[in-house]
């Protein structure tokens, strides 16, 4: 098969992605279309974009509500230690060991993913001209063909790049003539205007209240962002997408609620984003990990995740800040004596822009002002949903109610 590769920020992804890949492919230049979301970017700083997770899950949905043919999210950058780099990329993707149970997944009979397959690295026209910069170029070239696009009436000479590319480095470099949607995503995020989003991508930021808050890591240390993106990217195996979306949701809440009632948006966006790492471990070992926590043992288990969490969080992730995993510990029951921090993250767990299982209306509107009101108001509901259940309320709970004076 002649496979397109296709990697970018996709920060948020745009019609014009779309309509170059549509042209790759209906071209007749590729047969299927892999689109690889970057997870550590060499160009910019990766943290100043959205974790991995939600763009993987933008682009995924998005391919999936709009029933594009031969395109296909591709996560190998999630995989890849370091900074993701094209060469490093094709070297793992083009190994038979990863490209032929990658393609039987996707549904591709086992005879054809075991073809010889040949690679085209697919570029937009304003990205050939620095090819030759790029990390190990030859070694690029030599594992695929860059397939770039062509815009008539275009300032760039491309066929010009492209002849000196092959002359210079070996290769092969084809071109195709395209006339797409001129958009790029720097320009969308400038003007906050998404009409040139496909609708699935619209709905996606819109359900996860992204892009609005474009100081959203003020006051972030360099290292507590590093953590965060890392953290996201290191959660990927162990959630769904729901669960992943949900618990980094928490922590952008949480970030943005820690600067308003003047806690350290750091911890909080870190306590928050792992505040579910755990959930969907295995239960067995959920308990294992719960049960070497602080002695508090947590036998309900839709508790387990929560000590289990801090002791993930720790161990997988490196956090040793004991307030950060003391939020992460008590964020299903909170407890007597509340930290800030902690409040936070069991009040973003609650309300989070996703979060649709009742009307939360008053609930986020007290979350701007009053901290303490907003968890008396999210405990309340707790209380009077577990009554309708019969469910006993955890003696934490009760601790916590008792301080808040409920
Ligand atoms: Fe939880
Ligand atoms: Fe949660």
């Amino acid at each position: 098969m002649r496979i397109g590769v296709y990697g970018g920020s996709f920060d948020p992804l745009h019609k014009g992605h779309i309509a170059l890949l549509q042209g790759a492919l209906k071209g007749g230049f590729i047969d299927i279309a892999l689109v690889i979301p970057s997870a550590r970017n060499n160009f910019k700083t990766y943290t100043n974009q959205l974790p991995c997770p939600y763009r993987y899950y933008m682009l995924k949905d998005c391919i999936e509500e709009l029933e594009l043919e031969d395109v296909y999210p591709c996560d190998i950058e999630m995989g890849i230690e370091g900074t993701s780099y094209t060469a490093v990329i094709l070297d793992k993707l083009t190994d038979p060991d990863y490209i032929v149970p990658f393609l039987q997944d996707l549904g591709i009979k086992k005879k054809k993913a075991n073809e010889q397959h040949n690679f085209f690295w697919i570029m937009g026209s304003d990205t050939i001209a620095s090819f030759e910069h790029w990390y190990k170029p030859a070694d690029i070239l030599s594992k695929a063909t860059l397939l770039s696009a062509m815009r008539p009436g275009s300032d760039v000479d491309i066929q010009k790049i492209a002849s000196g590319i092959e002359n210079n480095l070996g290769g092969h470099v084809e071109l195709f003539r395209f006339d797409g949607i001129e958009c790029s995503s720097s320009e969308i995020l400038k003007d906050m205007d998404f009409t040139l989003c496909p609708k699935p991508v619209r709905d996606f930021i819109k359900l996860h209240d992204l892009y609005s808050d474009k100081n959203i890591l003020d006051g972030v240390s360099d290292e507590d962002k590093v953590t965060f993106f890392e953290s996201a990217i290191g959660m990927y195996p162990y959630l769904k997408e729901k669960r992943l979306l949900h618990t980094l949701n928490v922590g952008y809440l949480s970030c943005k609620l820690a600067r308003r009632f003047g806690e350290d948006p750091g911890k909080a966006l870190i306590a928050g984003a792992l505040h579910d790492c755990a959930k969907e471990l295995d239960i067995d070992y959920q308990r294992k990990l719960a049960r070497s926590y602080s002695g508090d043992i947590f036998e309900d288990k839709k508790l387990l995740h929560s000590p289990a969490g801090a002791v993930f969080a720790r161990e997988k992730f490196g956090i040793e800040d004991e307030g950060i995993l003391d939020a992460i510990c008590y964020h299903t029951t909170g407890r007597g004596d509340m930290t800030k921090l902690e409040k936070i993250v069991y009040l973003a767990d609650k309300i989070e822009p996703s979060r649709t299982y009742t009307d939360l209306t008053e609930i986020r509107k007290a979350a701007l002002t009053d901290l303490d009101e907003a968890v008396r108001m999210t405990v309340r509901s707790v209380k009077t949903k577990f009554e309708e259940q019969g469910r006993d309320i955890h003696p934490y709970t009760l601790a916590m109610m008792k301080d808040l004076r409920i």
